[in-house]
């Protein structure tokens, strides 16, 4: 695929810049301050040899919903894992068993701070929550104790109140607070894990394919509970390989192949675009 849109790689900007955003969800219309909550620059991850993320370049602002969309193996959950953290859990347990070696370059900054080599625990304290492909659930417990067990770094007063949160986005859980987790279909468990990346209450929401295996009602239910995390404040960040429900609320996204970025547009610009069109909507 090649890049109609606009190739970014390598560029850098100052810390704050004024320009146009076309954030078409009312969200600062015009002129705005752009907040780079997070940027990742010149991002490499190799497993051994293999190089599976090659000198990427992101940024996501604060208040966005960002995609990153990708096919098979184009490298998007090593970017979430590097975003979150779990990269870094999965590295030293490699590197103590002597298994696989995993490298990282680059940088990854989070509110300007570097923290690629930051430990998931401590990212989670600074406002990263990631809602992992095929994320782990206490299949014995049941959906509110599944959500309690998230507030586990919490020392804040006010959980119950993302409780409420969580259950006004995914009404389905409240009659199946006292299920266990493991008796969820498919979906229910969807809305449970991207429910328990919020009662970390995050900043920044990673989102690994959260539309696989749903139904077309199902991912249409979750792209409105998206559009609620933004207007609760949440920057969300999704990497996806299925576009077409994702791309009508996406601020900003980027394609990913091969580990490479080959895209990057505005929200319109993606939807526009007809090789996006053909790889990723299908039509
Ligand atoms: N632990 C690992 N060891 C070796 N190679 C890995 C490891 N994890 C990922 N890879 C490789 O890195 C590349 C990117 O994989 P990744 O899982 O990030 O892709 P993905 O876009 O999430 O794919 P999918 O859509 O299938 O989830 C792939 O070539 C994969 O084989
Ligand atoms: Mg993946």
């Amino acid at each position: 695929m090649s890049s109609t849109i606009c190739r970014r790689q390598g560029v850098r900007r100052n810390e704050f810049e004024w320009g146009d955003t076309d954030h078409s969800h009312g969200h600062n219309p015009g002129k705005v301050r752009l907040d780079r909550m997070l940027e990742i620059k010149n991002l490499m991850v190799f497993f051994e040899n293999a190089l599976a993320l090659n000198d990427l370049n992101i940024e996501v602002h604060r208040g966005e919903i960002v995609s990153a969309l990708g096919s098979n193996s184009a490298g998007k959950t090593t970017l979430m894992n590097t975003i979150s953290g779990l990269i870094i859990d999965m590295k030293v347990k490699e590197d103590r068993r002597g298994g696989e070696r995993i490298t990282l370059m680059g940088e990854v900054r989070f509110e300007g701070e570097d923290i690629l080599l930051t430990k998931p625990s401590l990212r989670i304290r600074k406002g990263i929550a990631l809602s992992r492909e095929r994320h782990p659930i206490f299949p014995e417990s049941d959906i509110e104790e599944n959500l309690r067990i998230s507030t586990y770094l919490r020392r804040d007063p006010g959980i119950h109140k993302t409780f409420d949160f969580v259950y006004s986005i995914f009404p389905p859980l409240i009659k199946l607070k006292k299920r266990k987790a493991g008796f969820c279909s498919g979906g229910e468990q969807q809305m449970l894990s991207i429910g328990m990346a919020l009662m970390t209450k995050p900043k920044l929401l990673l989102l690994d394919e959260p539309l696989l295996g749903l139904s077309p009602a199902m991912q249409n239910s979750l792209i409105q509970a998206v559009k609620q995390i933004r207007q609760e404040g949440i920057t969300v960040l999704v990497a996806e390989q299925f576009a077409r429900p994702l791309l009508p609320i996406v601020d900003r996204g980027y394609v990913i192949e091969n580990g490479m970025l080959t895209l990057e547009g505005s929200g319109q610009e993606l939807r526009e675009n007809p090789e996006i069109r053909s790889t990723f909507m299908g039509v």
